[in-house]
């Protein structure tokens, strides 16, 4: 059995410019979907996976994320004297343990593969999770756990892969395969960022979430700048595939990409539509609004 996957960490220290005016003083991660910031879901994901730390990379204006995951109180007291049972409930099963969470700051955002390396000693020499908090994935069992069972069974370096259609390759890394491991794993073979239409190895396009050895700190201590000048964590990875095993893993479940706002207001609706009251109420609003650009088509 390799070593467990006992840690986790999530960089949040990325600017959010595509939801400017939103992220001026909100970070994109507190953005919410339904009840709960895009980064609860993201922490839930990674507990249910059996992640027992989680070490937020941050910047600044970000606080209020560890406020989040902190004990409110004075809300929670107030909660009590009123007899709000269910919602303390709520913000109890939500919140990790004591001692659980690690912050550090990035301090500039020199790119992915900065941030990760950040969390170096944190970390340590384990294997451990990325979860890129902007993806949010919507499935029966976690991602993350599916991800940890392929990995207990290989003990190779593991990325989450999703299928999209051939035209839309080049929006995103995409990974080339060898042989298969079972019906949704197979070993990977490279990597490229955006392929050129018509160049793509496969349809298969990494989602944000990676299960690596903690060599990959070696290679991303390089600070090597790739694309858009950032330091790329693909990068690192392609570097670390010469002498580890990688493998993809297409799992069950679906993406939600809610760093662009088609992405995250699909997320919503999904979501959304998923609590039996409130798709009662929210159904027909939906309807009402898609009739009326037909009609006008008309
Ligand atoms: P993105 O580039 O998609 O996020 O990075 P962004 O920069 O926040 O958003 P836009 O493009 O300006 O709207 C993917 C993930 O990597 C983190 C981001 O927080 C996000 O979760 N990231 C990116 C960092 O933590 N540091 C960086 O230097 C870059």
């Amino acid at each position: 059995m390799p070593k467990p996957i006992r840690k986790a960490v999530l960089p949040v220290a990325g600017l959010g410019t595509r939801f400017l005016p939103a992220t001026k003083a909100v970070p994109k991660e507190m953005l919410t979907i339904v009840d709960r910031p895009i980064i609860q879901y993201v922490v839930d994901e990674a507990r249910a996976a059996g992640i027992e730390h989680i070490v937020f990379v941050t910047g600044r204006n970000k606080t209020v994320i560890a406020d989040h995951f902190d004990r409110a109180y004075e809300l929670e007291e107030t909660l009590k004297r009123r007899n709000k049972e269910e919602a303390l409930k709520l913000l109890e099963t939500l919140r990790p343990n004591a001692g659980s969470t690690s912050f550090t700051r990035q301090q500039e955002p020199l790119g992915l593969g900065h941030a990760i390396w950040c969390a170096r000693d944190i970390i340590g020499p384990e294997p451990f999770a990325i979860l890129l908090p902007d993806m949010i994935i919507k499935s029966q069992t976690s991602c993350l756990k599916q991800m940890v069972d392929l990995y207990n069974d290989t003990g190779a370096n593991i990325i989450a892969v999703e299928e999209v259609p051939e035209d839309q390759t080049h929006q995103y890394g995409i990974v080339e395969l060898g042989d298969r491991i079972s019906d949704r794993a197979s070993k990977i073979t490279g990597m490229v960022e955006k392929p050129a239409p018509g160049t793509a190895p496969s349809n298969l396009m990494i989602t944000g979430r990676y299960i690596l050895q903690p060599e990959i700190f070696d290679l991303l201590s390089r600070h090597e700048k790739g694309a858009g000048g950032e330091i790329q964590l693909t990068d690192s990875m392609l570097a670390l595939m010469e002498d580890q095993d990688f493998a993809s893993l297409r799992f069950e479940g679906r993406s939600y990409d809610c760093g662009s706002k088609a992405g995250f207001l699909s997320a919503n609706i999904a979501y959304a539509l998923e609590d039996t009251q409130l798709a009662e109420e929210l159904l027909p609003l939906l309807h009402e609004m898609i009739k009326v650009p037909a009609a006008a088509a008309e």
